[in-house]
């Protein structure tokens, strides 16, 4: 078998076998195959795509060139959630707990923040005392006695997606959706859960930029784990505009424990419900609609919140950071407004601009190696369809002694968009549609 060849049949539009996507992917890993002969068949893939079987495979080949997650040591139904990453987006520290109060377990592998997206690990990092660095033990431990752990990734989950997703961001060959769902399902499938809720973002503050992109990356997602007879549901979700009203770590890990007490922002706590009731669809045990009653009324009760002070506990946090979360969450207490330049309506945001004004202040990384403010971020005041006055304040700005509080006005500046009419058809949806598999 030759690179030369394999390349030559996706370069003519043909199909790659289950051997040869094997020996390209095997061989770049072991540093047999070079990086050109790697970037000239990713972009032969970019143009002439993966088919459900390529796609497959070449899941399974990473997968598998990695550790397996093994979970069959906690009790009960284990059902995960995967985000492709937005702005805001808090809705693990919310509905870990949500699901675990109708005793479905939650035990999650999430990330750090990287570019205009923030990271799960950094946000509850935030909580006084929080440890996601644990050992396989108490991971264990924690999901058995609590239903909700929530730990850093660690160890060696699909290295040759890690080596290839890098050669794609410098090939830019990131955008193939076949490319796109092999890499995340990759890693969502090591863990060895019994079902996924995928939640794929779209708009502004999202990659995904089509509604009808992004249900084609869904269902390419729900046909890959329908292989592994892995149970999953994906939600097609608004992103051209944050998540809720808060960024930045403190920020939102504030926003979650309001959420969990009935207080949260509309659009935050409907996606939270509805992620919530499809993992416990997922689960066999409640059905949707009753799962979402449930929920609802778990809120109300305080069993919610109740059920993330043990969590928060169990990890190592102060708990009381759910009663009083404005005295044990550190918060900057330099705060700068962004202020409306004209009257209006806000017809549009660019998110992703958000995000990286966000990220600018400290809340996020640039690269990898950065050091992250947990204290910092942006508080949004107006959304899209709000009217503002001239001078009025649209957001608030949480500033660090690292900030670049200049830079952090002109990307907001840049992504509000404020004209005199508000259009007919301004899309305000939280949820655009849910694929089955
Ligand atoms: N996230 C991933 O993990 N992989 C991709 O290819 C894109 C987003």
């Amino acid at each position: 078998m030759r690179p030369y060849d394999i390349i030559k049949t996706k370069r003519d539009k043909g199909r790659n076998t289950r051997e040869e996507i094997e020996f390209m992917i095997k061989g770049y890993l072991d540093n047999i195959i070079p990086d050109y002969q790697i970037s000239a068949w990713l972009m032969a893939i970019f143009f002439n795509h993966l088919n459900e079987e390529e796609s497959f495979n070449l899941t399974d080949v990473m997968l598998k060139s990695g550790d397996l997650i093994d979970l069959s040591q906690i009790k009960g139904k284990k059902i995960d959630k995967h985000s492709t990453g937005g702005v805001g987006d808090k809705t693990t520290l919310a509905i870990a707990p949500m699901v675990a109060t109708l005793g479905i377990k939650v035990a999650k592998l999430s990330g750090r923040a990287l570019g205009h997206t923030g990271g799960t690990i950094d946000k509850l990092e935030a909580i006084p005392g929080f440890r996601s660095s644990l050992s396989t033990q108490e991971f264990i431990k924690i999901a058995n006695d609590v239903g909700v752990v929530v730990a850093g990734q660690t160890g060696n989950i699909a290295p040759a997606d890690k080596k290839l997703y890098s050669l794609r961001d410098a090939t830019a060959t990131v955008e193939e959706l076949s490319l796109i769902a092999s890499s995340i399902m990759s890693k969502k499938l090591a863990v060895l859960s019994d079902g996924i809720v995928l939640d794929i973002k779209v708009g502004s503050g999202a990659f995904m930029k089509d509604i009808d992109k992004a249900k084609e990356l869904g269902r390419i997602m729900l046909n890959i784990s329908k292989k592994y007879n892995k149970k999953a549901v994906a939600l097609i979700t608004n992103m051209n505009q944050p998540l809720g009203n808060k960024i930045g770590n403190a920020l939102e890990v504030l926003e979650a424990i309001e959420t969990v007490k009935g207080n949260g922002p509309r659009d935050f706590s409907k996606l939270c419900l509805e992620l919530s009731a499809y993992m416990v669809e997922l689960s066999g045990i409640i059905p949707y609609k009753e799962a979402k009653e449930k929920l609802k009324k778990n809120i109300e009760d305080g069993s919610v919140k109740e059920k993330m002070k043990e969590w928060i506990k169990a990890q190592g946090g102060n708990e009381l950071v759910v009663e009083e979360p404005y005295k044990y969450l550190e918060i900057s207490e330099n705060v700068v407004e962004f202020s409306s330049p004209q009257k209006g309506y806000i017809t549009s945001i660019n998110t992703e601009k958000v995000g990286s004004a966000s990220m600018v202040l400290g809340a996020g990384r640039e690269k990898k190696e950065d050091a992250i403010d947990t204290t910092v971020g942006i508080e949004i005041l107006k959304k899209l369809g709000d009217r503002v006055e001239k001078g009025e304040p649209i957001a608030k700005l949480y500033v660090g002694s690292k900030s670049h509080v200049d830079n952090s006005l002109k990307f907001l500046k840049e992504a509000y968009k404020i004209e005199e009419q508000l259009p007919e058809n301004l899309e305000n949806k939280v949820i655009f549609d849910v694929l089955f598999n």
